[in-house]
């Protein structure tokens, strides 16, 4: 394993995934771990990450000195390197001039982590703080215009220092850079493929569940199916998925999953169709927070009743995603919004975990599908709220207005798919804001509801932008959906990016 101390820059995790994509097995940890710790773990080398603050402030967070004397290799980038320098006895100060975006660098490719690499090329800086003077036994081995100590190395002890990106596309030879880092100077081994991680997490599931029964909420979505199929091939007869149908779910939803399941693979999948009680129990009901709320703990009861019926149930798993655990340089697990569990399950629900996923980024979890051979249309599908279409209709939820926007979000993702659109946004569906205005169908004046889209690019979900959506598809939705969907005259686009707005519209 490498490790990556985490002082809160933006890059921390791109830098985890360049490392994996070399095959090489990487933890983020936070920047305060003790050498202890890190001994514990045997690491090949060590990553100290970028971050906000200045080294030579009061309170900066800063990693213990005898990290360095462990003998393990070091690569300190940006902030990571001006802390190395200044724990080490050099100087850092701010730059007289900051740099910022691709700048012309001048390296010396004689040492190992710049090997093969020719001398004059681009890197990305985000700087305002520089190196003023190594420590003593470090050399400068590159500099740019404006910053004439750009990285810093000590050989003979594999310390290295970049005020440079690697991690980050823009620095042309960045790749190469982190894999000399890694096979030159750590000597990792290229061990880590997909392959052996779903052998190695097999043969734990197994060992940890022995013969105990196994509960899965399956939703159709790409962590839990993924999770799913992990943990049947590892226990095959002890799991069992439950799939919850709420009625909330989009056209065809439900026969969908359980079709391509039921095709692909023999696991034990038990489909409960709840669609009354969720809708029984959202009746009357308008605050967006109060729904959630109830569709939570329906989603919970019901789910819980039929953990009951198989009775004996020892292990629930779950498709918690990497992001979700890292502790992040503030000594604070990342924060997804408390919401986005909703229509997930409480972690005091009564079982003990079962977490495949929990060492894995998105894009790895859909390797590890593939491998498994979960299909592309499970694998690439846009992500979905667990409170559903309930989310997407403002005020009180009814099946009127399901209907209606059930028939209406189809005809969105048909004609995303058919301009080759699907995936090319991070999501694009339809919202009822249950308003009314008055159109004109023939020669009939009409008072019918109107449609909002919405179509978002984001990497994470945390942050989204609206797309620019050629006007032709916008132009193919609208007239589909005034068309085709009865009790609908109008269609508008969602022209919010997030923040202000949200994703979704409750
Ligand atoms: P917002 O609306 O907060 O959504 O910008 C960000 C992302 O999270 C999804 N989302 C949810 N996912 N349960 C989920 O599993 C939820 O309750 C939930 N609420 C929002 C949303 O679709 C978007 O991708």
């Amino acid at each position: 394993v490498v490790l990556i101390l985490d002082f809160g820059g933006q890059y921390t995790q791109l830098i985890a995934r360049r490392i994996r994509e070399a095959n090489v097995f990487c933890e983020i940890v936070p920047y305060n771990i003790s050498p202890e710790e890190i001994r514990k773990k045997e690491p090949k080398g060590i990553v100290l990450s970028g971050g906000p603050a200045s080294v030579y402030v009061q309170n900066a967070p800063k990693c213990d000195k005898e990290i360095f004397e462990l003998g393990y290799p070091v690569l300190g980038i940006c902030y990571g390197a001006q802390l190395m320098t200044e724990l080490l006895g050099g100087k850092v100060a701010p730059a007289p001039v900051k740099e910022y975006g691709k700048t012309e660098i001048v390296l010396n490719n004689t040492i190992p982590l710049f090997k093969g690499i020719e001398r004059d090329t681009i890197v990305w800086m985000s700087h305002t703080d520089q190196i003023e003077l190594p420590p003593p036994d470090f050399k400068v081995v590159a500099s740019t215009d404006n910053c004439p100590i750009a990285a810093i190395a000590n050989v003979e002890k594999k310390l290295y220092a970049v005020q440079f990106h690697p991690e980050v596309s823009h620095t042309h030879r960045g790749t190469e850079i982190i894999r000399n880092f890694l096979f030159e100077v750590c000597d990792c081994a290229a061990d880590w493929t997909m392959d052996s991680l779903i052998e190695q997490t097999v043969k734990e599931i197994k060992a940890k569940v022995g013969k105990h029964k196994a509960v899965c909420a399956l939703s159709g979505g790409v962590d839990s199916s993924v999770a799913a199929v992990l943990v049947d091939r590892a226990i095959h007869d002890q799991l069992v998925c439950i799939f919850v149908d709420t009625g909330l779910l989009r056209k065809n939803e439900g026969d969908m999953v359980i079709e391509t399941f039921r095709k692909n693979y023999d696991m034990n999948i038990i489909r409960v169709d709840a669609r009354d009680r969720f809708l029984s129990r959202l009746k009357g009901v308008t605050d967006p927070e109060e729904k959630r709320k109830i569709i939570g703990n329906v989603f919970i009861e019901v789910f819980k009743e039929e953990a009951l019926k198989i009775g004996d149930v020892k292990f629930l798993v779950q498709g918690t995603l990497y992001p979700d655990v890292i502790e992040s340089g503030n000594g604070v697990s990342s924060t997804i919004k408390s919401h986005h569990n909703v229509g997930g399950l409480p972690e005091d629900i009564g079982f003990e975990l079962i977490e495949p996923l929990r060492m894995l980024f998105k894009d790895e979890v859909r390797q590890v599908g593939k491998e498994l051979g979960i299909p592309e249309e499970i694998l690439y599908r846009q992500p979905f709220p667990g409170p559903g279409l309930a989310v997407r209709i403002l005020g009180e939820v009814t099946e009127e207005k399901l209907e209606i926007l059930r028939q209406a979000d189809s005809i969105v993702l048909r004609e995303m798919k058919k301009f080759g659109w699907y995936n090319k946004v991070w999501q694009s569906f339809a919202i009822l804001p249950g308003i009314k205005s008055v159109g004109v169908m023939g020669d009939e004046r009409t008072y019918a509801y109107a449609i909002i889209l919405r179509v978002v690019d984001s990497y994470d979900g945390m942050t989204a932008d609206w797309t620019k959506l050629p006007y032709e598809i916008l132009e193919s939705i609208s007239t589909s959906i005034t068309n085709e969907v009865p009790g609908v005259n109008r269609v508008l686009y969602d022209i919010t990016s997030k923040p202000p707005a949200t994703i979704e519209w409750e």
